[in-house]
């Protein structure tokens, strides 16, 4: 593994950490209130319950105060509305998380406009992903927040770079095809419907790849000297972590590559924590 085109997210994050760990020993010392963060968890889907544990393992480190709630995959609607609404009264909750994909008797649409936007942490409320698209960053989604951090401090240059992202979600794709719009990078967003797909991999200078899928970027389809950030999670033949660029094969090629793990994932979790302090001081403020 070429080391120096690694782009470690790991020790990115591990800075982060240590600055919102000494934002919470200052609050410590004036023995205020701590931050907190609440998780709703709907069901026991098995990666939704690893995230929610390493956001619990992440928050508790840095001294945030996380509640993660389980709920039971036929709750209703109804409920689940009424939960958020006491929540969203409740001053000694500063950020909630409603952890994604809900069963599909729940509309997602629906919960996530329930959560207040002061204590919308995720930034999934329309007011929230409205301001992105204009360019106003009081709070960023974490996982597009984690990505842009990761390219700023390796000092990644972006006016009139061709980015293409492949992947269409609201929680990734849409808002950092937005950030990376109004950063001045010329965007193509691919998707399962792309015709071609490698016709315009092949053309970017960043290709950024959130499908699901175990190593689906080939060297083939990427460009000499790019950079590569891979925002997949997935298992591969052997049950082993992997994300989706085949990284073995594609890292000779390329200028800089995010490894799974070690990436973009810390990454998401150190923007989940510099919210959460966001909205606390927002919340002590108000
Ligand atoms: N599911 C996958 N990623 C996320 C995320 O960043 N936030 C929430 N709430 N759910 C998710």
């Amino acid at each position: 593994m070429d080391k120096t085109k690694i782009i470690d997210g790991k020790m990115v994050s591990e800075l982060i950490k240590t600055k919102v760990t000494a934002e919470i020993i200052e609050i410590k010392k004036k023995n205020y209130r701590l931050p907190s963060l609440t998780i709703i968890q709907v069901g026991d889907n098995k990666a939704s319950s690893t995230y929610i544990k390493n956001k619990k393992i992440a928050c508790e480190k840095v001294g945030i105060i996380c509640n993660a709630l389980t709920y039971p995959q036929t709750i209703s609607e109804t409920t689940l509305f009424n939960i958020i609404n006491k929540l969203n009264q409740d001053s000694s909750v500063d950020a909630i998380l409603v952890q994604l994909p809900l069963p599909s008797h729940i509309n997602s649409e629906k919960i996530i406009n329930t959560i207040a936007i002061k204590k919308d942490v995720d930034g999934f409320t329309p007011q929230i992903l409205g301001r992105l698209m204009l360019g106003h960053y009081q709070l960023l989604p974490g996982t597009p927040k984690g990505i842009m951090l990761l390219l700023e401090h390796y000092q990644i240059k972006l006016p009139g770079q061709h980015v293409v992202i492949i992947g269409r979600s609201n929680i990734v794709g849409k808002p950092l095809a937005n950030l990376l719009i109004n950063a001045s990078t010329t965007v193509t967003v691919c998707h399962s419907q792309t015709k071609d797909l490698s016709s315009f991999t092949k053309q970017a200078d960043i290709l950024i790849v959130a499908v699901g899928k175990p190593k689906i970027i080939t060297p083939e389809m990427v460009k000499e000297n790019a950079i590569i950030i891979d925002v997949g999670v997935n298992r591969d033949e052997n049950n082993k972590l992997c994300g989706d660029v085949d990284f073995e094969n594609v890292i000779p090629k390329v200028k800089m590559i995010t490894p799974v793990p070690g990436g973009v994932g810390p990454m998401t979790i150190a923007a989940l924590l510099e919210n959460i302090l966001y909205l606390y001081y927002q919340n002590n403020n108000s």
